[in-house]
């Protein structure tokens, strides 16, 4: 799905099961933070115009989605509480953050948008299996309606890599970055975390 090389273990939708609120305010959390990373984006790249354009419309489109997750939690009698550790994505930045070939500006730009993108794959991946193993239904029809937007994300960040990235092998970039991923995803799929 996505690229991505490697599926969720299936029985993670069980570990989240068990523990709903765990899952909500987790995701909440990431929500906020894909709004935060939209705006450091245009803080750092306030010249390319349409990825201001961009990154302002996914900002608000993620805080939408915090709105949200947020009103689950209150629907439910559950409070927000503090966020969650995401291990997943230091790994991810860590790999990104050794990858010295990429430490060009141009590079350091494509860096930024695949990591985006990847977070953003592996989320749709996470909803998608949501929307269809959760026994809750509220929560199915949940995980559905915002699997697209995060899918749609994913395209937007990827696009932006390949249009400034010059002179760096995007492709080739994404895809040891996929390879990397689907080994770190043998030690996750055991948390009831979005990412864990
Ligand atoms: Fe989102
Ligand atoms: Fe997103």
């Amino acid at each position: 799905m996505l690229g991505l090389k490697m599926a969720t273990d299936p029985r993670w939708v069980n570990v989240v099961e068990r523990n709903l609120e765990e899952i909500l305010v987790d995701h909440a959390f990431c929500e906020q933070k894909a709004a935060s990373n939209a705006i450091s984006m245009i803080v750092q790249y306030p010249h390319y115009t349409d990825l201001v354009q961009a990154m302002t419309a996914i900002c608000q489109e993620e805080m939408a989605h915090f709105t949200m997750v947020h009103e689950k939690l209150m629907e439910r009698g559950l409070t927000l509480g503090f966020e969650r550790k995401d291990p997943y994505v230091n790994d991810l930045s860590e790999f990104l953050r050794r990858n010295k070939t990429n430490s060009s500006p141009e590079g350091m730009f494509v860096n930024k948008m695949l990591f985006a993108a990847m977070i953003e794959a592996r989320s749709c991946e996470r909803f998608k299996i949501l929307s269809e193993e959760l026994q809750d239904e509220d929560l199915k029809k949940f995980y559905r309606s915002l699997m697209e937007s995060e899918a749609r994300h994913y395209t937007t960040f990827l696009g932006f890599a390949r249009k400034y990235g010059k002179g760096i092998d995007v492709d080739k970039c994404w895809h040891e970055f996929l390879e990397f991923e689907a080994q770190l995803m043998e030690k996750y799929g055991t948390s009831e975390t979005i990412h864990g």
